[in-house]
């Protein structure tokens, strides 16, 4: 399973690619209204340099012509770049023609499987359902990740990867895990709150304590 950051924050991209463990950034305008930066496309330039993996750009325009000049300037920024368009019929317009031609495409604002079916049809490289904001309205989540990755594994024409977004805690990452889902996008704090337990904390002070009892080092 692949870990994308979900943030345009510079620090904390820089610090969660030490870890050796992040597979790509997504970002959306919500995100990078927050992030504070005034020039989109260095902000997206410079994210790119610091992650090999997909860096997913949105559009900003919503209807069709605009979108695909916007996606095209968007593209060009970097090889590692995924042209983030929203699932209506301009956004899939853009995305068939996109990776016809080889470009990343991550499909985002996707609430239902038929949407997702669509996503396919039209090529995507990712497709992004939103599992937190669907829990938000009374709605699972985690079973439209279900219901979308028995969809494409019927279909080995279906080569669209299944990026589970707005992912708010640990346990839709498990659960994403479980279902075989390719991606999870995942907010920097989530992805720390992934490496703590509270056994964890607990049997390293022990071990730290019983060690220096030895009195030994480890010669290095
Ligand atoms: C996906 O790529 C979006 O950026 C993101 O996951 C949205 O999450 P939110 O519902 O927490 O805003």
């Amino acid at each position: 399973m692949k870990f994308f950051v979900d943030t345009a924050d510079l620090a904390d991209i820089r610090d969660l690619a030490e870890t050796g463990l992040l597979d790509g950034v997504t970002t959306n305008p919500s995100l990078v209204a927050k992030s504070g930066h005034s020039n989109f496309i260095e902000l997206i330039k410079e994210i790119t340099s610091i992650v090999d993996g997909p860096v997913s750009a949105e559009v900003a325009s919503t209807e069709f012509e605009p979108m695909l000049a916007e996606a095209h300037t968007l593209a060009k920024i970097a090889d590692n770049i995924a042209v983030k368009v929203p699932l209506t019929p301009a956004g899939l317009k853009v995305c068939k023609i996109l990776t016809d031609n080889g470009t990343m495409v991550n499909v985002t604002l996707c609430f239902s499987a038929a949407q997702a079916i669509l996503a396919a049809k039209a090529g995507a490289t990712f497709v992004s359902p939103f599992v937190g904001r669907l829990d938000d309205v009374g709605q699972s989540g985690m079973e439209l990740i279900a219901d979308i990755c028995s969809i494409y594994n019927s279909y080995v024409n279906f080569k669209t990867e299944v990026l589970v977004a707005s992912v708010r805690n640990p346990m839709h990452v498990v659960e994403a895990a479980k279902m075989g889902a390719d991606v999870a996008t995942i907010p920097p704090s989530v992805i720390r709150q992934l490496f703590g337990h509270p056994l964890t904390d607990k049997g390293l002070a022990q071990f730290v304590a019983d060690w220096k009892k030895t009195g030994q080092t480890i010669p290095v």
